[in-house]
Formats: structure tokens, C-alpha cells, sequence
């Protein structure tokens, strides 16, 4: 691939890029087997963030496209693919992961334009988006039923058996990474998929769907492009649908289920957060500095599990905070293409709207104190791209707007606590519960707070908490169901029970 660095301005540099990661490639919505223009003929630009130019012209689908989309998932399901045995069905995933490890390179370029991710960010979220695919491949095959032990005149047992079509709908902050956290296990069980990518950033998904032709059978994979009014809400809506599934806004997640409920569709969300990280007295301030570093500025801070409330102990704060400041210090805005830099651009134009408006209420109507940021760079290269300083708010009051909302950017708030308690109560006053955070040198201490913390997800002494394999998903208004383990497999499947009576033997 390109040097892009040797390029001369940030934008030639992203024009040359676009280029060499688009060449050949027909953003189209992908139905069935092939490429799709919108029935009404309507498109959509998406832009990239860094240089705020367009990318790909992209098909604006509407529920008309829908409809064709989920009839070919339906077709799939009821033809070869719900035939196939498990062992078919995974070697097939495999085959396509093995698709898109070959792209891996070209496939983190075009997440990297499209989202504004540092380039190297982007190819280690493809590789994690790979290793999701072929983990659900891994144990979708020991993924069975039990038998039940009611008496002698009965034979009881249980049966996983997959929905149907899921309709799947993901955000923009990490594409192909959510895209592999629900399209694996629902194909692994058997399932065929409609997904709808966020329309901020749907390149990537656009372009994995392209790349299982030669793989899957046609419908089995759909990916329909398009608005969340204009081609999410009618997937939603749709009464051919079996499964939803969602990651994004909170109240968005609520549309959702209201409208699933006309038709009885089980929903999984994953919504947002205001994850606390607890810093104890006792912490090693090193680890805990980074860890709260990470946790709010990785992915320039839009993360569902942001680390976004930072509770330290009074007695260490000024050197805590002394020692966060430089790790945020270390973070390089820049232009994601150039080596070094680890904060790209906000994502989109909305999200740069949302962020710098978080930045003058915390600034004027919440009062807390700026330690650095809330600004925009002023380096000329970066003026037209949505980019933003490292935000840091002191002396933050749990019941400020900026402690209580998910701001999904670069802006961390500091509070200060001095009882075991408070801190507890600080961490849980709050509507979200997607996961928490512990910085403690003492066991006893980190499992107590474990257990006092209202969160699907307590990480100690790290940021972040995810992994391959480790249940991902929240309390309280974070969401419903888990991701990323072996319970996901249980969303995308339901129970069959066999209750068959016995004879007595007469031999
Ligand atoms: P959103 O929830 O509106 O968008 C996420 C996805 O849902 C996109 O694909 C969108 O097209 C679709 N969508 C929107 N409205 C829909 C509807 N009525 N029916 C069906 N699908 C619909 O989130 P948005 O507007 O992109 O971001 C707003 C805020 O939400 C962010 O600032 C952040 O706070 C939060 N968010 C949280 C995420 C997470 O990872 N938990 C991801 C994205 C956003
Ligand atoms: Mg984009």
C-alpha cells in the first residue's frame, strides 16, 4: 500500500487514499447475491471526517428495498442455507473470514477514511472484527439443548433452533467491529441476516457483504444502506423479521422496541453509558492515569464503553489528576492517515455539533473547571475536519448536565470522593449501566466494589473491559442482552422442547 505520509497537504493526501481504498469497488447495497441500487434511485454521500470531502456515493434505500432484502433472507433461510448442517454452515464463515483477512489492509484504510480512526486503530479493529466471525464459527458447534429428568415414562429434551431472519441494525463508531459482534452469531446458528450499517459510515459493511459472494448463498447476507427513519424503522417494523438487534442511542434503542412489540420480535440493544471509573486511595496512580486516558479518548471518546466519570479518592487526586493530564497530553490529534497520531476527527458533522455544545455547557452553564481543551486544534491542516482538543473538566458535580449525559467525545470529567460509599453512590447515580471501572492495588476492594457497581461490565485495574468471548452488554438503560460470548448465541436462538412419552419396554 501508499505511503500516505510522503503525500504533501492532508488533503491530497486523503484524495490519493480515497482513491486507492474505493478504486473498483461499487458502493451499492448488497440483496440476494448482488448489487443493489435504491428502488426510488435516491443516494447519499458519505464524507470523510478529516478533510470533510465525500468518500462514495451510496444507494439511500427506503423500506421498498427492505422488503426485497428481507424476501431474499427469508428465501435463503427456507432454501440451502436453513439446510446446511452446523459443520457446513461454520466452514463457510471460515471461508469468509479468510475473504476478508486478505482485505484486511484495504478494508482498515476504507474504516479509517470513513470514520476518521487513526489507520492503525482501524486495521487492529478489522483483525478484532475477523477474530469475533471465526470465534462464533469456533463454538456455534457446541451450542446445544439438555434433557430434562421428568420421570420414567418420559423422554425430555431440549432443542436450539435459529429464528429466521434478523434484522440488525449498528452505528457508526465502530462499523465492522459490530457489524462481526451480531452478524457471527446469527449466522452461526443458522440464522440470515438484513443489516442496516449507520449512515455516517456504512463503506466497510457494504464492502464484507461483497466480499461473502463466492462464499455464502445468495440471501443469507444482506446489507441495505440507508437512513434510521427511512430504512432502519421500516426493518424494524417489518413483520418478516424474527430477531432484532441494536447498537446505538438509548431512546433510539426505545423506538426500537416499541415498534418490535407490534410484532413480537425479541430485541437485543446495546445502548450507551456514563461508565464511573472509581480510583482508590490505594491505586497505582500510573495505571489508573492511562486506564482514564484510554477510557475517554480511544476512538477520539465515541465508545458505548467509555470511561467518561472519573471518582478519585481525595487524598490522591492532585497527583492522580497531575498524572492524567500528561497521559492526555501524550494523546496526538492529527490526521489518521499520519503515523503517531492516536486522536483522529469526531465521526461526523452531527457528533462535532454535540461535542463542542457539551464543551460550552460545561464550560458555562454546568461551571466546571477546563483543565485543558474544550477547544478545536489550531493547526491550519486540521481547520476543515471535525476535530477536537482533549477535553478535561474539573471539580465536576455528579448532577451537572456533563456528568449525567453521554457526550460519545474526547471529554472527561473528574470528581472527587471520600467515603467508600459516596463513591459507590456517585458510580450508580446514573440511568446507564454498561459497565464500570476499578483502580485498586487491594483484592478484597476491587471484588466489593465489583459487586456494588450497577454495570454489566466491571474491569479492575484496565480500560478496556471487552474481549473475545467476555458478556458485553448493560444494566439500567444500557441495553438488554450480552455480545461478544457464548450467551449471544442464546439471542439467536430459541427453544424447542421434545416431551415424547415412553412405553414400558414388553420384550
Ligand atoms: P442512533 O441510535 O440514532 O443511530 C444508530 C443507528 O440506528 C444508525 O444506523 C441509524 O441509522 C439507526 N436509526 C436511527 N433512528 C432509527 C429508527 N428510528 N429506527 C431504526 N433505526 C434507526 O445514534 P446517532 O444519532 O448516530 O448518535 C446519537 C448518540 O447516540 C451519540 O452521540 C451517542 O451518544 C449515542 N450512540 C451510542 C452508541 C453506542 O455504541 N452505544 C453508538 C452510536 C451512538
Ligand atoms: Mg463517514
Amino acid at each position: 500500500m501508499t505511503d500516505w505520509e510522503s503525500s504533501g497537504s492532508i488533503q491530497e493526501r486523503h484524495r490519493e487514499a480515497i482513491a486507492e481504498a474505493t478504486a473498483d469497488i461499487k458502493f451499492e447495497a448488497w440483496i440476494d447475491g448482488s448489487h443493489h441500487s435504491a428502488t426510488n434511485g435516491d443516494t447519499f454521500e458519505t464524507t470523510d471526517p478529516a478533510v470533510t470531502e465525500p468518500i462514495a456515493t451510496v444507494p439511500r434505500c427506503t423500506a421498498a428495498d427492505i422488503d426485497t432484502a428481507v424476501a431474499a433472507a427469508q428465501d435463503a433461510f427456507d432454501g440451502e442455507w436453513g439446510s446446511l448442517d452446523a459443520a457446513d454452515r461454520v466452514s463457510l464463515m471460515r471461508e469468509w473470514a479468510d475473504e476478508l483477512r486478505a482485505e484486511r489492509d484495504r478494508l482498515g484504510l476504507l474504516e479509517s477514511l470513513d470514520t476518521g480512526k487513526p489507520l492503525e486503530f482501524a486495521k487492529a479493529e478489522i483483525d478484532g472484527a475477523i477474530e469475533f466471525i471465526e470465534y462464533y464459527a469456533d463454538i456455534a458447534r457446541s451450542h446445544g439443548g439438555k434433557q430434562i429428568p421428568v420421570g420414567d415414562e418420559s423422554l425430555v429434551y431440549t432443542q436450539r433452533e435459529p429464528y429466521g431472519v434478523c434484522g440488525q441494525i449498528t452505528p457508526w463508531n465502530f462499523p465492522l467491529y459490530l457489524l462481526a459482534w451480531k452478524v457471527g452469531p446469527a449466522l452461526a446458528t443458522g440464522n440470515t441476516v438484513v443489516l442496516k450499517p449507520a449512515e455516517q459510515s456504512p463503506l466497510t459493511s457494504i464492502r464484507v457483504a461483497q466480499l461473502s459472494a463466492s462464499v455464502f448463498p445468495h440471501g443469507v447476507l444482506n446489507v441495505v444502506p440507508g437512513y434510521g427513519d427511512e430504512a432502519g424503522a421500516p426493518l424494524t417494523e417489518h413483520d418478516g423479521v424474527d430477531k432484532m438487534a441494536f447498537t446505538g442511542n438509548d431512546e433510539t434503542g426505545a423506538e426500537i422496541m416499541k415498534a418490535a412489540a407490534n410484532t413480537i420480535t425479541p430485541v437485543t440493544l446495546e445502548l450507551g453509558g456514563k461508565s464511573p471509573m472509581i480510583v482508590f486511595p490505594d491505586a497505582d496512580l500510573e495505571t489508573a492515569a492511562q486506564a482514564a486516558a484510554d477510557g475517554i479518548f480511544y476512538n477520539t471518546g465515541q465508545s458505548c464503553d467509555a470511561a467518561s466519570r472519573i471518582i478519585i479518592h481525595e487524598d490522591v487526586k492532585d497527583e492522580f489528576t497531575a498524572k492524567f493530564l500528561n497521559a492526555a497530553s501524550e494523546y496526538t490529534v492529527g490526521d489518521p492517515l499520519v503515523e503517531g497520531t492516536t486522536m483522529g476527527p469526531l465521526a461526523h458533522e452531527g457528533q462535532y455539533e454535540k461535542v463542542t455544545e457539551y464543551m460550552t455547557i460545561g464550560t458555562e452553564e454546568d461551571g466546571a473547571t477546563v483543565r485543558t481543551g474544550a477547544v478545536v486544534p489550531d493547526d491550519p491542516a486540521l481547520e476543515d475536519g471535525w476535530f477536537v482538543e482533549p477535553t478535561v473538566f474539573d471539580d465536576v458535580d455528579n448532577d451537572m448536565r456533563i456528568a449525567q449525559e453521554e457526550i460519545f467525545g474526547p471529554v472527561q470529567c473528574l470528581l472527587t470522593f471520600s467515603e467508600y460509599d459516596e463513591a459507590i453512590d456517585i458510580a450508580n447515580d446514573i440511568d446507564f449501566g454498561l459497565a464500570g471501572y476499578v483502580l485498586t492495588e487491594n483484592a478484597s476492594l476491587a471484588h466489593r466494589a465489583a459487586a456494588d457497581i450497577e454495570a454489566g461490565l466491571v474491569a479492575v485495574n484496565k480500560y478496556p473491559g471487552d474481549d473475545l468471548g467476555v458478556p458485553f452488554g448493560g444494566y439500567k438503560r444500557s441495553g438488554i442482552g450480552r455480545e461478544c460470548a457464548e450467551e449471544s448465541l442464546d439471542h439467536y436462538t430459541q427453544t424447542k422442547t421434545v416431551n415424547m412419552h415412553l412405553d414400558d419396554p414388553e420384550l
